[in-house]
């Protein structure tokens, strides 16, 4: 079959398309349906089905002939250690870990915090809370304990598990002061924490609430518990543009259907298979690719602990794929973009036989031709340019390299993939025809394993997500098709910026500059950065009266983002200006400072208060070195 033939069986008979690819899924109670929309616009997939995550990525492979294979690789440059875990090992290693957790009272539905580096021990905990049907919420290790707090007040977990400490090149980061820091912030209390003690930097436990992972590691095993295809498997934070992150649902049957699916279709990749997503299992990359996606499918996924670059050098991509032997790997453009940085000529390339390595897959953030052209022409492989989020968990737009490589088009993340319904929206919610800049949004229902809702949230769900397109999804992006269905992204629509492929909220950044006591008003920006694709800029207006060197207040202000957010935010380029400049309703133009920042041209707008300001915002943005300074 064609990429337009299985596209347009989907369009055909959607209900049939999913529920025979969930025959590849091992179902305790098969669904008898894969649509309920008797709540529409709330769909699910899959609900009455019963089913569990875990023996579908680990069991069913353990028992069924893949015991032996290696499940998970954990390369880690950063500590010089390496571990493999074949599909028994880990049944092993997660049933007990699973009945240790549900010793100390964890169960069906109970939330567990999951805050950890890129160690197996992350995967094996996630797995565990699956496999007893409770729900976990990974944060991602580079979030500051406030961020922590946030999140452990939102989905008021029962325990939270944490790593003793992170790795990062040149220090050692300690995750237990910024657990306790969390806990004692946050209004609701887990009933207990369990510290994974590492090597590096063990921590003390806290008498009373900390329990060492090694305990529930020996503990009795259990087996995987049924549960129905709408349970909830996970919760995973968001920035949306304000503060309080969305807590994005993912549900069980629909995210075992869709996942295994794409695996062959879009990744190309056969069980037994070596694949490599280098993301963090904090992100959305992390769960679906390092996680679930590659062992629910059979595969090998590796884990690995370190950077593109400096651990130690620009070819450790290379150095795992051919040592792993991976066929197909994923990665942020800026990754390929630091490692560009170092080895221009990729002479570290030359040093590796990467004949395993079929295609290489970005996502994250736009994928600059510059980059793809790079990574072609020194590793001569196919680079596909795909797109998602973390709402919709798999990839929307895609080049399904496992039913049919299309043309790539440098700057197109390729077409729609079957279970989307892609479209290109005017303000009023008109479908636009090719070549037309606008909204993109995705027709509802959206397919199986996208969010269904947002935890404890279904007002904003709707509100930010269906509300202004009724009857689509509103992706927060803009773009345009062209005459082959070629979708490009060209910018967010929203507060959300995305720094070396993390999203991150403006609005958040602008809430902790707020609280600044000598911080009258402010307003972050997202400019234009070679490495990291953008960077946050802070503009800081003080208070009346306040006389201090605008110098020291900038520098506070830095360190108060990466206490409150962290330091995975980046926020290190703030400037004190006197006024913002505004339209006369007073709205502060963010646009109009993106567009001088990057010294692009702009229009000035209509409604501007007093165009004067704007020169003012270009002096302070030369002193930056931006906007031609
Ligand atoms: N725990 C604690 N701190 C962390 C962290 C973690 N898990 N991850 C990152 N940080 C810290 C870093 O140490 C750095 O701190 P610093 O300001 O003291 O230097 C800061 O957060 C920013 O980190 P990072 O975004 O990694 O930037 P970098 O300058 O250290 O490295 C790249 C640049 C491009 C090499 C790096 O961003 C990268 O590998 N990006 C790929 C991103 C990716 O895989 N995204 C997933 C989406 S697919
Ligand atoms: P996240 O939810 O963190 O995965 O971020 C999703 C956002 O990242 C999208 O809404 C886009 O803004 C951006 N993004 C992801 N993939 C791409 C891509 N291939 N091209 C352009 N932008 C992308």
């Amino acid at each position: 079959m064609r990429y337009k033939d299985v596209y347009a069986a989907w369009q055909a008979d959607p209900e049939g398309f999913w529920m025979d690819a969930a025959k590849a899924i091992d179902w305790d109670r098969m669904p008898t349906k894969a649509l309920f929309d008797d709540k529409a616009p709330i769909y699910e997939w899959f609900s009455d089905g019963l089913v569990n995550t875990c023996w579908n990525a680990v069991d069913r492979h353990a028992e069924g002939g893949r015991g032996d294979q290696v499940a998970i690789i954990h390369d880690s440059p950063i500590t010089g250690t390496q571990q493999k875990i074949t599909f028994a090992e880990l049944q092993d290693r997660v049933a007990r870990f699973a009945g240790g957790l549900a010793a100390r009272g964890i169960g069906k539905g109970d939330r567990v915090i999951i805050y950890m580096p890129m160690v197996p021990e992350a995967v094996i905990a996630m797995l565990a809370v699956t496999r007893i049907g409770a729900i976990h919420s990974v944060v991602f290790g580079g979030f500051a304990a406030s961020e922590l707090a946030v999140r452990i007040d939102d989905a008021t977990p029962k325990a939270i598990i944490a790593g003793s400490c992170g790795i990062e090149p040149g220090r050692i980061v300690a995750y237990k002061p910024l657990l306790d820091g969390a806990i004692e912030r946050a209004g609701h209390k887990p009933d207990f924490c369990v510290i994974l003690q590492r090597d590096q930097q063990p921590a003390d436990l806290t008498p009373g609430r900390d329990v060492d992972w090694a305990d529930l590691a020996a503990a009795d095993p259990v087996p995987c518990l049924p549960v129905e295809g709408n349970h909830p498997v996970y919760v995973l934070y968001t920035s949306g543009t304000t503060g309080a992150p969305k807590g994005v649902i993912r549900h069980t049957g629909g995210h075992l259907v869709a996942l295994n699916w794409t695996m062959k279709n879009v990744y190309n990749v056969d069980p037994g298979d070596v694949f490599w997503a280098a993301s963090d299992v904090g992100w959305v990359v992390g769960h679906s690719y390092i996680c679930y996606a590659p062992l629910i499918h059979g595969n090998t996924t590796v884990v690995f602990e370190g950077k593109p670059v400096g651990t130690p050098d620009a070819g450790t991509f290379w150095r795992v794929i051919s040592e792993h032997g991976v066929r197909s790997f994923f990665t942020a453009p800026t990754a390929f973009r630091a490692v560009k940085r170092e080895d221009p000529k990729g002479e570290f390339i030359k040093k590796y036989d990467l004949s395993c390595l079929e295609t290489v897959y970005l996502a994250g953030e736009r994928a600059d031709p510059d980059t793809i052209i790079w990574a072609q022409d020194h590793l001569k492989k196919p680079v596909i340019d795909h797109w998602w989020q973390t709402e919709t968990g798999y990839p929307v737009v895609a080049n399904p390299m496992g039913i049919e490589p299309l043309p790539v088009k440098i700057g197109s993340p390729t077409v729609a993939m079957p279970g989307y319904d892609v479209q290109i929206l005017d303000e009023a919610g008109n479908e636009l025809p090719a070549g037309e800049l606008g909204a993109i949004a995705i027709k509802l229902p959206l397919p199986p394993g996208t969010l269904p809702t947002l935890w404890n949230a279904e007002d904003r769900f709707v509100k930010s997500y269906l509300s202004t397109f009724p009857g689509y999804y509103e992706s927060g992006d803009a773009g345009y098709k062209d005459e082959d269905g070629y979708l490009y992204i060209m910018a967010r629509t929203d507060d959300v910026i995305n720094v070396a492929g993390h999203r991150l909220s403006t609005g958040a950044m602008e809430e902790v500059l707020a609280s600044h006591p000598d911080v009258a008003e402010c307003a972050v920006i997202g400019v234009s950065d070679e490495l990291k694709g953008q960077l946050p800029m802070g503009f800081l207006c003080l208070s009346k009266g306040v006389e201090r060197d605008p110098k020291d207040v900038v520098a506070e202000c830095v360190q108060l983002v990466r206490d409150q957010i962290g330091p995975v935010a980046a926020f290190k380029l703030a400037v004190v200006v006197d006024r913002l400049p505004k339209t006369r309703s007073g709205k502060i133009l963010r646009a109009t400072m993106v567009s001088l920042a990057d010294g692009k041209d702009f229009k000035l707008p209509a409604t501007i208060d007093d165009p004067a300001i704007l020169d003012e915002i270009r002096e302070a943005l030369q002193e930056l070195g931006y906007a031609g300074g």
